[in-house]
């Protein structure tokens, strides 16, 4: 495993991270066994959130990483009633202040690695944020050393060109961000990702299979091409060939298409690619990606050319 360093926090993160989010509440021994494969493997962030299981996932990790003390943790506080992009903003310093209690009590430390305001959707909320005592919040649990570094995730469904974090990286109040990058949602490779080195802030990219469902999503031939089929009926790609071609994505071969996926981000600017998987065995696939030169400038020119115009997430 390869590591790279986690813009200004100066930490020395895993290229391959595990994201969390899914398998705590249904199958907690098969979440630990998973937990565990990872840190065998040499990953050394974990991502979670409050609202993830309803708060099972970061009570499972805490579980999970006893005697892990070394393992960096990841964890999240929701301004917004829910996860939609429309959502009504609720934030409040209090409540982030007595959910960062939370995760630390279920989490299981006494101080949290990366505390991230999660899913920030829109340029007005984020102001909010940043002016209505919730940064000064954040501020202040690092301040205090319950919190190591801080930062925002984004919800990219909602902002598929990156304004937010373009607006947040540059007040150079964040440590951290979380963004979406993979080859169906290119943006962020041209408007955040440069901001975030010339402002040295760590970038943990999420989504790298566009948040896949069996049916849709960078998982599988099929589910990619389903993929592209809804970006085409939404009129961000062009109704005609190549794009209804089932050989579409033999240009990856040898390459399975979540193994071109994870490459494709690796072979970018960021610190890390977070993948969630509720199995050993998967993540063992995942691991197959993580060697350089990760994937050729042929294949990378060829995906810009036939996804790099997409400015909109589509799930
Ligand atoms: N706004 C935000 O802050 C935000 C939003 C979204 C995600 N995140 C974070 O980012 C992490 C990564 O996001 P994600 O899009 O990867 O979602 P995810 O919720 O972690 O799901 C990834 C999916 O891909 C499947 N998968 C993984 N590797 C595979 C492989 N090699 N072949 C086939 N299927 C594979 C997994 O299935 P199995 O479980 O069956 O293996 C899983 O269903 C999340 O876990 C979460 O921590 C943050």
């Amino acid at each position: 495993m390869l590591y790279r360093r986690l813009g200004r926090t100066d930490l020395q993160v895993s290229e391959l991270s595990y994201g969390a989010a899914r398998g705590a509440t249904q199958e907690p021994k098969q979440f630990i066994a998973t937990v565990h494969a990872c840190l065998d493997a040499g990953l050394n962030l974990i991502d979670t959130a409050t609202g993830y299981d309803n708060g099972d996932s970061e009570r499972v990790l805490g579980e999970a990483l006893v005697g892990h003390d070394d393992a960096l943790i990841e964890t999240k506080y929701c301004p917004y009633e829910n996860y939609s992009p429309a959502a009504k903003y609720t934030g409040s310093p209090e409540a982030l202040i007595s959910s960062a209690e939370e995760s630390l009590r279920r989490l299981r430390r006494d101080r949290l690695d990366i505390l991230l305001g999660h899913g920030l959707r829109t340029l007005d909320t984020l102001d909010q944020f940043m002016n209505d005592g919730c940064y000064d919040a954040l501020a202040k649990l690092k301040q205090q050393g319950k919190v190591r570094f801080i930062g925002i995730s984004e919800l990219s469904e909602a902002d598929g060109t990156h304004q937010v974090l373009q607006r947040a990286v540059q007040t150079g109040a964040f440590d951290a961000v979380m963004l979406t990058l993979n080859f169906v949602l290119q943006t962020a490779a041209d408007t955040v990702l440069p901001l975030c080195t010339q402002h040295d802030v760590g970038t943990v990219v999420m989504m790298p299979l566009n948040q896949a469902s069996k049916q849709s999503g960078l998982v599988s031939v099929e589910a990619a091409l389903e993929c592209v089929r809804h970006h085409v009926s939404q009129g961000n790609l062009p109704d005609e060939s190549p794009y209804a071609d089932p050989a579409l994505f033999d240009l990856l071969l040898p390459y399975s298409v979540p193994e071109a996926a994870l490459r494709y981000v690796l072979a970018h600017d960021v610190t890390t690619c977070c993948v969630g998987t509720r199995s050993p065995e998967r993540l063992a696939q995942n691991l197959q990606a993580v060697d350089p030169p990760y994937l050729d400038q042929a294949r990378l020119a060829r995906l810009r050319e036939l996804f790099g115009g997409i400015e909109r997430q589509v799930l």
